[in-house]
């Protein structure tokens, strides 16, 4: 048996290609401004994508490069002048920050209503009650990539390896309200492979390269790998051990080119959530 491969780089073309086409309707142009402290250079990348792809979908996207010894003062004030700019519709903060700021103290300091990652405990509330607003845009790329599959999640047992706030948390409270049965697993669940080859569908978020093996997966389950590790000899590759993991599954997302590409599409589209709600 062979699983579908679901490509996260189409339905990543065909979302950016739809909110550029909404953009293109709208009386003024969403803003988005992102900010960098220092020069990581994984984070520097990404956000040098944001901002690509972000302009390319009819955004004014503008990238604030903050030099590495920043302290949390000057970046809460930057904070509170972007929050105060009426042509700034979304404020991201890449994460890591340097140790001698509080990400939290920064992420609280964010408007709501223009938290694009939906980090603030105001936006994980709201997705914790079922009234989500500004969703993480990851989880909400893995929910978009299980539709695209046709995958039907009411009843379904679904189990997310990893609990972090950014991925694990909020793609288990958006897979509860849409009805699945949802196990969180994480580094100090007992039998985990057990735990995963109950699961249907299975959301892969630790970063432990190809920890997943082929025989942790239930005939016919629906992978999603949000796993991006690099190996020693250079390769890219998931949580989970895709070759292995295909000759069972029903479905599974590749890495490169699975949720990754999905995470900047849904900003995109969060950004003109925010900007339709705030501008009405
Ligand atoms: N660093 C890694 N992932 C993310 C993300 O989704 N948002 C932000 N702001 N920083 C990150």
């Amino acid at each position: 048996m062979t699983a579908k491969i679901i490509d996260g780089k189409q339905v990543a073309a065909r979302l950016r290609e739809s909110v550029a086409a909404r953009t293109a309707l709208l009386p003024f142009k969403p803003g988005l401004a992102v900010v960098l402290v220092g020069e990581d250079p994984a984070s520097t990348v990404y956000v040098r994508n944001k901002d690509r792809a972000a302009n390319a979908a009819g955004i004014a996207a503008s990238t604030l490069r903050l030099p590495m010894e920043t302290t949390q003062a000057e970046l809460l004030a930057t904070i509170a002048r972007l929050n105060a700019d009426n042509d700034v519709d979304g404020i991201l903060v890449q994460l890591p920050l340097p140790p001698q700021i509080d990400a939290r103290a920064v992420i609280e300091a964010i408007d709501p209503a223009k938290d694009v990652d939906g980090f603030h405990p105001v936006n994980v509330g709201r997705l914790h009650d079922g009234r989500a607003t500004l969703v993480p845009c990851t989880p909400l790329g893995v929910m978009k990539l299980l539709a695209e599959a046709g995958v039907s999640l009411r009843g379904t047992r679904a189990l997310v390896l990893g609990r972090s706030s950014i991925v694990g948390k909020p793609a288990a409270a958006l897979l509860t309200a849409a009805d699945a049965t949802v196990t969180i697993a994480h580094s100090r669940t007992r039998d985990l492979a057990a735990e995963c080859r109950r699961a249907e569908v299975l959301v892969a978020a630790v970063g432990r390269a190809e920890l997943v093996r082929g025989d942790w997966i239930a005939t016919d389950a629906v992978v999603i790998d949000v796993g991006i590790n690099r190996l020693p000899d250079g390769r890219l590759v998931g949580d989970v051990a895709f070759d292995e993991a295909a000759t069972v599954a029903g479905a599974i997302t590749p890495v490169p080119g699975g949720v990754g590409p999905m995470t900047i599409a849904c900003l995109l589209e969060n950004t003109v959530t925010a900007a339709v709600a705030r501008r009405g």
